[in-house]
């Protein structure tokens, strides 16, 4: 039996998480600063570095509880040091290393990336590759095949926008604060998913994606709207609308009504994820692939594992979408990539450096 603890302190979550061979997993504890940056539409690296800095202890002592162990049932620690925030990255890393040396037990050195696709491993063991990962994140938009041994061949990327930074971007548009992610996966049930044909972006060929054409073609919808409609002669601006009027930098809000904004959100988020569920099952038929695995934050979102689902099981391609709390930034992500590491007799030595662009490999 072997325990490990992940730490896990890339962008604006401080999160640890033990977890026992692998996939058994004993804790997970978090402490996020995103109510923080929610107040400037986007993450402020030096509010998630003095965060991290004042939280991590706290958030060991609540991951050890958890798990009922003491620091010297640990067999190993994992922390993630790349890619990321550097200052963020460093904090995690500084913290590891100090475990690492007083209890005297290896240090493991973890592919963010890597780990948000061992996730899907850790909700189903039997998962084995080869299979297709999916990594749709904050900073990531990733298709790659895992294969044999967990080695990773990247098939297609983002060139501009990381989908997570679309939802993010454009919910900052509509004045609905960070992470946007979330509140457009919540917002779009009450919109409609055909009011507006955004474009969706379709290089035949490759597997790369493209979000940032998606994103202006928003931009340009709510500019056109908030010329034709000013709120004080909109018919309906009752109540409910006034109370969804921008604060000061969300171009154009204060002509939005609340069903504008949930059109727009339904119609953007449709869009959106229809690029990733074609891409992806091009991938899957030209691959001759049958089983695909996601992660990252982005796949909690509900409309994109209901179409990946739908899609899939047409195709006879089984999908395994983790459950929300492993999709987004966690410790146990952590230690389980980390696990498979120490497996390999992959430990890392204690001169380890953050790489804040490290490439999935
Ligand atoms: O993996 P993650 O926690 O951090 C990174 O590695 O980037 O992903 C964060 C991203 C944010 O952009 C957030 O808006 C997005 O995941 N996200 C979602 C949902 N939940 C989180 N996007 C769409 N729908 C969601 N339900
Ligand atoms: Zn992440």
């Amino acid at each position: 039996m072997t325990r490990i603890l992940g730490i896990e302190t890339s962008c604006d979550e401080t999160a640890i998480g033990v977890v026992e061979d692998g996939t058994r997993i004993l804790s997970s504890a978090i402490a996020s600063s995103q109510h923080l940056h929610s107040l400037y539409g986007g993450v402020i690296p030096d509010i998630a570095g003095r965060i991290h800095v004042e939280r991590i202890w706290q958030v060991l002592e609540e991951a050890l509880d958890q798990a009922k162990c003491q620091p010297q049932d640990l067999d190993a620690i994992a922390v993630t040091y790349g890619p990321g925030l550097p200052g963020a990255l460093l904090i995690g890393l500084a913290f590891a290393k100090g475990l690492a040396l007083s209890l005297k037990r290896p240090l493991l050195g973890v592919d963010h990336l890597a780990a948000h696709l061992y996730a899907a491993r850790m909700h189903n063991p039997e998962l084995e590759p080869p299979y297709l990962g999916l990594i749709v994140s904050g900073g990531h938009t990733i298709l790659c095949g895992v294969h044999t041994e967990f080695r990773f061949e990247v098939l297609g990327e983002t060139k501009d926008d990381a989908i997570g930074e679309a939802f993010d971007k454009v919910a900052r548009l509509l004045g609905l604060g960070y992470p946007g992610g979330p509140v457009i996966d919540r917002l779009s049930e009450e919109g409609e998913r055909a009011a507006i044909p955004f474009p969706r972006a379709t290089a035949k060929e490759s597997y790369d994606f493209s979000f940032s054409g998606l994103k202006t073609a928003v931009y340009n919808h709510v500019r056109h709207l908030t010329k034709r409609v000013p709120i004080s002669s909109a018919p309906h601006a009752d109540e409910a609308t006034a109370s969804r009027r921008a604060e000061p930098r969300a171009a154009g809000q204060a002509w939005l009504d609340h069903r504008d904004i949930a059109n727009i959100a339904a119609s953007f988020q449709e869009a959106a994820v229809e690029m990733v569920v074609s891409k992806t099952l091009k991938a899957c038929h030209r691959t001759g692939t049958h089983q695909l695995a996601i992660g990252g934050g982005v796949a909690a979102n509900r409309r994109l594992r209901e179409r990946l689902t739908e899609e899939a099981s047409t195709r006879g391609i089984r999908v395994v979408c983790p459950p929300p709390s492993l999709c987004m930034d966690n410790g146990p992500m952590v230690a389980g990539w980390g696990f498979e590491l120490l497996r390999k007799g992959r430990g890392a030595p204690l001169t380890l450096s953050i790489d804040p662009n490290l490439r999935l490999n």
